[in-house]
């Protein structure tokens, strides 16, 4: 039987745990391919590895995957508004790219100067075999996403689901 510190070594996987630390080097399948399929639709929300993330695929039709809390004062990025290549926070509006970059920053007075200073947390995202797959770890040490014979199949001969 487990002692209870040897539980806590293998059952918890949040940010700067041994067991979470060994998770953020493999890639992860987060969100169904039909979640985020629209440029500037809804984003969507989750949680993984204890940390609640949002996906989302800007206008250009590029995935983001970012830590939910804005990176100002911890506002949900989810209930934000998918526009112009970036996702914007319900609260005060600021904005931010798929890798994180502030790119507008309204009401603030300095706004030029202040927006390179803050960025929010974005993982590694990757689509593929019908699935959005995201890589939470060091980006330096990012490894091969794993080329699973399912994925290599055409669409209609695989059958991907996600259950929540
Ligand atoms: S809380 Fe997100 S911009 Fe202020």
């Amino acid at each position: 039987m487990l002692t209870p510190e040897e539980n806590k070594l293998v059952t918890e996987i949040g940010p700067d745990t041994p067991m979470g630390d060994l998770f953020r080097r493999f890639w992860i399948p987060v969100f169904h391919g039909r979640e985020l399929t629209d440029p500037d639709g809804a984003p969507a929300r989750t949680r993984l590895l204890g940390e609640h993330i949002v996906g989302f695929r800007d206008t250009s039709g590029r995935l983001g995957i970012l830590e939910a809390a804005c990176p100002h004062r911890g506002v949900d990025l989810s209930y934000g508004l998918n526009e112009e290549n970036g996702l914007r926070c319900a609260r005060c509006g600021w904005k931010f790219d798929v890798e994180g970059n502030c790119l507008e920053m309204p009401m603030e007075p300095d706004e030029e100067e202040l927006k390179k200073t803050v960025k929010a947390v974005a993982y590694g995202v990757q689509e593929w075999g019908g699935l959005i797959w995201a890589y939470m770890g060091p980006k330096e040490e990012s490894p091969e996403r794993p080329e699973f014979e399912w994925g290599q199949l055409p669409e209609d001969h695989r059958s991907t689901l996600r259950w929540r």
